[in-house]
């Protein structure tokens, strides 16, 4: 029997319940972690406020109270890593949630994404403008395609649209990122431990005058079987420490590139659409993890 930590805001969510089902039909036991039940004591190295101690700790939602907290909640948890196994590493969570850091990381890693301008200038994101004439502007931490805009050069008047981004969403800070146009939507992909559980495909609402297709947004979800997809997403999965992703990728031309690394991902939709379980596989990999 394995003890499962789950560090979450909720008890009750989709996944939570998903969770507790395929724990209890594995003969393992969870115990919750509410976000912000722990006491970091920084002198002893101790981290307390949990009913018991897990034995694998899966963050299955970092919140968004504020930076602070997150930043908080990713140095807590980097500081339990050193001695439970946590899913995912709270490295590639900060990394993931922040979209700057995010494009760097996949630079760095040599993973194939859309060519991405970070700038504080607005003259700069103008000049970009000419030259591309249409490109996809975002905060660095977002969610569900909030503060995602597809900004064009012949805009009456960029200077305003820009300020109203940077006050609302960037607080000061431009990126911009070619946009790939994807008629067909663009995919997801869940790995856990450099395995695919199975894809989907993500198109708009054929109403939308947005270009997210994120549920929140109405995206239309499908299940989606691919094999240059399949690699494509194990190659990436790859350079990530193991873990439990969704990817999310656009295609142009042939290839396909990572739009977003999701390292705390949700399911319900994917089960819906697709009737793959994801629980089972989920729990399966937290308690090899344990020796
Ligand atoms: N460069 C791009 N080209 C075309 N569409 C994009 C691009 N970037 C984002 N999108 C669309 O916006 C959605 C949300 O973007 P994403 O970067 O994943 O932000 P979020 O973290 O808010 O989900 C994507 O799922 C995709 O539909
Ligand atoms: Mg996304």
């Amino acid at each position: 029997m394995v003890l499962i930590g789950l560090y979450d805001k909720f008890l009750n969510s989709y996944k939570i319940r998903s969770m507790k089902e395929a724990v209890e039909e594995l003969g393992h036991e969870i115990v919750h972690i509410r976000q912000w039940s722990l006491i970091w004591e920084i002198n002893n190295c101790k981290i307390s406020g949990l009913e018991s101690a897990p034995d694998v700790i899966y963050i299955s939602n970092m919140g968004r109270e504020s930076n602070q907290i997150a930043n908080y909640r990713i140095h807590s948890l980097k500081e339990l890593n050193k001695t439970i196994p946590t899913i995912n590493n709270p490295k590639i969570i900060s990394i993931s949630r922040s979209k700057i850091a995010s494009t760097i990381f996949l630079n760095n890693k040599n993973i194939a994404q859309p060519k991405t301008w970070i700038t504080e200038k607005p003259e700069e994101v103008i000049s970009l403008l000419e030259e591309h004439k249409k490109l996809v502007l975002k905060p660095d931490v977002s969610s569900r395609g909030e503060g995602i805009f597809l900004v064009k050069q012949e805009h009456d008047d960029l200077y305003s649209l820009l300020d109203y981004f940077s006050r609302k969403y960037g607080q000061g800070l431009f990126l911009l990122q070619e946009f790939i146009s994807s008629p067909d939507g663009d995919y997801r992909v869940l790995v856990i431990d450099n395995e695919v559980i199975g894809s989907v495909r993500r198109k708009l609402s054929a109403k939308s005058s947005r270009i997210t297709t994120n549920s929140f947004q109405g995206g239309q979800m499908s299940k989606y079987e691919d094999d240059e997809l399949t690699e494509a997403a194990i190659a990436v999965s790859k350079r990530l420490p193991s873990g439990f992703y969704a990817l999310d990728f656009v295609k142009q031309d042939s290839q396909f590139l990572l739009l977003e690394i999701n390292s705390c991902p949700g399911w319900s939709s994917f089960e819906k659409f697709t009737q793959i379980p994801v629980g089972i596989p989920l729990v399966n990999f937290l308690s090899s993890l344990v020796k």
